[in-house]
């Protein structure tokens, strides 16, 4: 039996499905899950959004990988950054390593030549999800956020907001100060102003005028 010539559409159709196919393995950058969180390690646990298709055409959901290091932007050898907690649930991107990481994070020789692969992967915590509410109140502003608490800073003023509804501002002249149990005070133009009473221009009733002086706070 004769075998046919293959076109040159035909060809070009063998090698990009072997291009698909070597290709099913590669991973670049996925969304992810977060399973479980260690601070103490800086490693989580992350299933990766959707599934993929099996040669049988069964779709599988991708398996959870474990000991991914997670990224917070920090420097200075770590004493400057910033971190905040991660819970189950957080979304997060993965993102799969050209070569194998391992040298890099345990400082041991590995030969192996693997590519993007799922046991290379690093993740950046973030949301996927229009739910930040400070993008939309204060989208010019420097906001940073926890537990109900909300500190916002900008080019003329700081604010910080407890959970509490304690508060302070510092602003480009005065710094004030609101407590939860309603105690204020405000700072600035050579004055200190607590709950309405000026620091500097208060005067005490029943002192009869004369030279000399009251005695220190007791
Ligand atoms: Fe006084």
């Amino acid at each position: 039996m004769q075998s046919r010539m293959q076109t040159s559409n035909e060809v070009k159709d063998v090698i990009k499905e072997w291009i698909r196919k070597g290709g099913e393995n590669i991973h670049v950058s996925m969304i992810g899950k977060i399973e479980t969180y260690n601070p103490q390690t800086n490693r989580a646990s992350i299933t990766p959004v959707g599934s993929f298709t099996a040669p049988d055409w069964q779709e599988i959901p991708y398996p959870t990988i474990h000991n991914v290091p997670l990224q917070f932007p920090c420097g200075n050898g770590g004493k400057s950054g910033c971190t905040f907690p991660v819970k189950t649930g957080d979304t997060c991107i993965i993102i799969f390593a050209d070569h194998q990481i391992e040298n890099f994070l345990s400082g041991e020789k590995s030969d192996d030549m693997r590519n993007h692969s799922l046991n290379d992967a690093y993740a950046i915590p973030t949301l996927f999800s229009d739910g930040v509410p400070t993008l939309k109140s204060n989208a010019n502003d420097y906001c940073f956020f926890n537990e109900g608490s909300l500190a916002i800073l900008n080019g003329s003023m700081f604010k910080c907001t407890l959970a509490n509804g304690s508060t302070f501002m510092l602003s480009g002249s005065t710094f004030t100060f609101t407590m939860a149990d309603g105690t204020s005070c405000t700072v600035g133009g050579g004055d200190v102003v607590v709950n309405g009473i000026s620091v500097v221009h208060h005067k005490h009733p029943g002192v009869d005028r004369g030279g000399s002086q009251t005695d220190e706070p007791v």
